[in-house]
């Protein structure tokens, strides 16, 4: 079982500090993703998994093996870590067929004919490719050829496979195609998959846990809905969710009474947080528009998507974002009211760390 474990990785390149004492553990079958801002480390990371980047410091094991430590001076090849890679840039040969693409690799490896055919069939079949084994790069479509080539990172059966941003290229829709189709391959495969993306969403779509990170250091490491619902600190808070979270300075008193934006609402659970300033963090979707709500609001702006709208509102001068889901609208200047709903995040104000989770009931 391929479980990876890194304790205390770091990179540096001279002074800059790339990844931080990275501590992480990749069950095996999981499909994780390292995500972040550009520059994060996210990059890095993964190619330090794989052994084409040697860390500063520190040690990785891979189904129970190390194969690296930096005090010890053990230092695998990637060749020898029994992982596949499939990158942005998926160069195909372009004198080759797509049958041959994904040949190409067993025959390296030395496979025999037979068992290399059978294979081949398979991952044709496996990632919907039959009708195009004869034809070459250029006759294919820019999906059609990410399809050639995750076929060919899966040709030996790597036991973990890397991915670099694959989808970057491809255009929204055939984005969100692939998506469906590498959750689907994960589950058909018994490889683990250690995917990097800046794209929240898809990470929250694809992952079994998630890995977010800011300038090298992580900063939660969990299943995506845990992140969503209980961000570690203000930075996931932020980066996860899409309209994003409301952030609202407040003052906590000890009785777990939260005062913020003109209202006064009681915290479930703030009882034992102390006097302090705090921000609070409440998700689009938990504002809830209703004409029994007991707080008054303006409508600033609507953005209706048939689906859903996103309403701009004002409250006593604060600007908050709600989320209304169907085919509703408002028009501009409409007073309407609400509640919050489901649970609200607070953050200390100071240290931007997530001290509780609980309902909000306006007073
Ligand atoms: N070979 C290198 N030499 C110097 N700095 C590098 C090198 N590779 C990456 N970096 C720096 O390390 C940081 C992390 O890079 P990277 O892992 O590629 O980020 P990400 O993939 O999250 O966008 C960036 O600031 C980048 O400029
Ligand atoms: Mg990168």
């Amino acid at each position: 079982m391929p479980e990876i474990i890194l304790k205390n990785v770091a990179k540096r390149f001279g002074k800059f500090v790339a990844v931080d004492n990275l501590n992480l553990e990749i069950p095996s079958n999981s499909f994780i993703t390292l995500l972040g801002p550009s520059g994060c480390g996210k990059t890095t990371t993964l190619r330090m998994i794989a052994g084409l980047e040697t860390p500063t410091e520190g040690q990785i094991s891979i189904d129970g093996k190390v194969v690296f430590d930096a005090d010890q001076g053990i230092n695998l090849p990637p060749n020898k870590r029994d992982v596949g890679f499939l990158f942005q840039n998926y160069a195909l040969w372009p004198h080759m067929t797509v049958y041959q693409n994904i040949a190409f690799g067993l025959e390296n490896l030395k496979w025999d004919k037979k068992r290399i055919q059978a294979r081949v069939k398979e991952l044709l079949a496996m990632l919907r490719i039959e009708q195009f084994e004869k034809r070459y790069p250029s006759e294919l479509s820019g999906g059609q050829q990410q399809r050639v080539a995750i076929a060919r990172t899966l040709a030996p059966g790597p036991k973990v496979l890397f991915m670099d941003e694959p989808l970057s290229n491809l255009d929204a829709k055939l984005r969100m195609e692939m998506r469906t189709e590498l959750k689907r391959l994960h589950r058909d495969t018994d490889s683990t998959f250690v995917y990097v993306t800046h794209d929240q969403l898809e990470a929250m779509t694809l992952s079994t846990k998630v890995c977010i990170m800011e300038t090298g250091v992580l900063q939660q490491y969990a299943p995506p809905l845990e992140m969503y619902n209980n961000p570690a600190n203000l930075f996931v808070a932020d980066f996860m969710g899409n309209p994003t979270m409301n952030f609202i300075d407040g003052h906590l008193s000890g009785n777990g009474d939260v005062t913020f934006a003109g209202m006064k609402a009681r915290f479930e659970g703030a009882e034992d947080l102390g006097d302090r300033d705090v921000v609070v963090g409440v998700r689009p979707e938990y504002i809830h528009i209703d004409e029994d709500g007991r707080q008054e609001a303006t409508v600033y702006s609507t953005l209706p998507s048939g689906m859903e709208t996103t309403v701009k509102l004002d409250v006593n001068g604060t600007s908050l974002t709600a989320v209304v889901f169907g085919d509703v609208d408002y028009p501009v200047d409409a007073k309407v009211k609400f509640d919050f709903h489901k649970a609200a995040v607070l953050f200390d104000k100071g240290s931007g760390k997530n001290i509780g989770r609980g309902k909000l009931t306006l007073a």
